[in-house]
């Protein structure tokens, strides 16, 4: 047994002592577990563990924190206003607390990462009886363990060993739409990015894990599953087999079984050809790439250490829309960057009129303690940065107006995912645009063809075509 394994079994002997302990703290009877999250789909991923580790220590799960026995809070440091949230949230659990002072509170997740925070969360909310950091996710049944049983407040932030923990227990929050981490951490450094920091070296799971996971989520009856990591381009690195990331996804879509796969994030110094080549043959594979930008100006990339020039963006946002015409590139974009000058803001508007995207994540920069932008010079206003931040959205809106217009009357294989509101329900295609169709829940779920009846501005509408979905 390795190292890894003995750790991973001795949580399982936690759960196992945990079971009977949570089972009296909750009253004598089934303890109930609360996990919310906040930032991005590796954060998801992980509080399905958190919710699996949870189940294995005997607990049902809730969507409702006041019927909780131990509530968590799964946090984001990416920008200020994440943390700005976690902050207001955790306030108001106090009440919770009161009512039912047997209620165990954790804070985990990236904010928890970063010491001023863990300290300010420790001191100002003295309820708070838990905090872990993302290297201590794997010993989450220990640290409950020891919490309760202490009944002292436990602040574990856990160190970057390096190392990647197979087999911890996972609660799937969808049945057919999953999550799928290929690899965790970050090298790149951008510097406005607290990532690295909070997330660690990046490291990659190895390939059979990864096809082991893919393999049981298809038989699970997964149709979409996307693979994760901060820069999935980069995948392979150190480990002993040699690979990279279009080999794990040609292995990924070669599993048996009607499935969509997607991956995320790209990054545009390592996307490869050959990913796009294989992007285009690969019928499972979907032609949506989401290719974070960040800016249109090659100055900025070079102060956000991007490490790729404007050209060579558009460089390969061009080959790939050449090979794979129905390709949807979706993308990240931070307004307002320190000492961002109006000249450098118009060449993030005309990359983005070049590319035309389909759908864009906007952001205004947001300082983060630690990191090499924080330190720069930053003579632009709040004003300054909302306008551009308006102007931007204005010129995306009218972008895909245009796409969603050209859609009209097309017919396109969609997955139904989930209710948008009483009597319609949204739906995917597999290049990444929602259509919005009148029918019954039933379907959810389910591949179905549908042929697009009406685009107002960026919201389509379709309707079931006959034929085979
Ligand atoms: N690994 C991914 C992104 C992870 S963070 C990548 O490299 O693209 C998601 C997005 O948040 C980033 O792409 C960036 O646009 C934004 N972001 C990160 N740090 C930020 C900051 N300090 N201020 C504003 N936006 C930020
Ligand atoms: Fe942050 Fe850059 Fe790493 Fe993405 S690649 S997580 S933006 S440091
Ligand atoms: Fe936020 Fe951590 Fe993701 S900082 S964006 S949850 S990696």
């Amino acid at each position: 047994m390795t190292e890894n394994e003995k750790i991973l079994k001795q949580q399982d002997e936690y759960s196992e002592m945990l079971r009977d302990i949570l089972f009296m703290r909750a009253g004598n009877k089934q303890p109930v577990g609360y996990v919310r999250t906040y930032g991005c789909q590796q954060n998801v991923a992980d509080s399905e563990r958190i919710k699996g580790m949870l189940e294995k220590m005997g607990c049902s799960l809730t969507e409702n924190a006041e019927e909780a026995d131990i509530i968590i809070f799964n946090t984001c440091a990416v920008r200020e206003h994440a943390e700005d949230r976690v902050f207001g949230n955790v306030g108001a659990l106090k009440a919770l607390k009161k009512k039912k002072p047997s209620l165990l509170i954790g804070l985990c997740g990236c904010m928890m990462e970063q010491k001023h925070i863990a300290d300010r969360i420790y001191n100002s909310f003295p309820y708070v009886g838990l905090v872990f950091g993302t290297h201590a996710i794997h010993r989450f049944p220990e640290l409950v363990y020891n919490a309760v049983t202490s009944g002292k407040r436990l602040i574990e932030r856990g160190t970057d060993d390096g190392a990647v923990y197979e087999g911890i227990p996972i609660h799937r929050d969808g049945s057919f739409k999953g999550w799928l981490p290929i690899m965790y951490g970050c090298d790149n450094f951008c510097t406005y990015c607290i990532v690295p920091y909070v997330r660690g070296r990046e490291r990659s799971r190895c390939p059979e894990a990864v096809l082991e996971e893919a393999g049981s989520m298809v038989q699970a009856g997964f149709k979409d599953i996307t693979l994760l990591g901060q820069n999935v381009n980069s995948y392979g690195k150190g480990l002993d087999e040699e690979t990279n990331f279009a080999a794990l996804l040609r292995r990924v879509s070669e599993i048996d079984g009607d499935f969509w796969l997607r991956f995320m994030t790209s990054h545009p110094k390592d996307c490869s050809r050959e990913l796009i080549d294989l992007m285009a043959e690969s019928p499972k594979i979907c032609n949506h790439l989401h290719l974070p930008f960040q800016s249109g100006s090659s100055n900025i990339l070079k102060r956000m250490n991007r490490r790729y020039t404007r050209e060579k963006y558009l460089e390969i946002a061009e080959y790939a829309k050449k090979k794979i015409p129905d390709l949807s590139i979706t993308s990240d974009v931070i307004v307002g960057f320190p000492g961002e000058t109006e000249e450098e803001f118009q060449e993030t508007l005309s990359l983005i009129r070049e590319v035309e995207f389909t759908s864009l994540f906007t952001f205004i920069y947001s300082p983060r303690v630690g990191t090499p932008a924080a330190k720069m010079e930053d003579p632009n206003s709040h004003e300054v940065k909302a306008a551009r931040m308006a102007e931007l959205l204005k010129t995306q809106e009218t972008i895909a107006a245009k796409r969603c217009a050209g859609m009209v009357g097309k017919t396109y294989r969609v997955l139904v995912e989930e209710q948008a509101r009483e009597g319609v329900l949204n739906a995917r295609t597999q290049n990444n645009i929602v259509v919005e169709i009148k029918e019954p829940a039933e379907l959810i779920g389910t591949f179905q063809n549908v042929e697009i009846t009406e685009a107002r501005n960026w919201i389509l509408r379709g309707k079931l075509s006959e034929g085979k979905n």
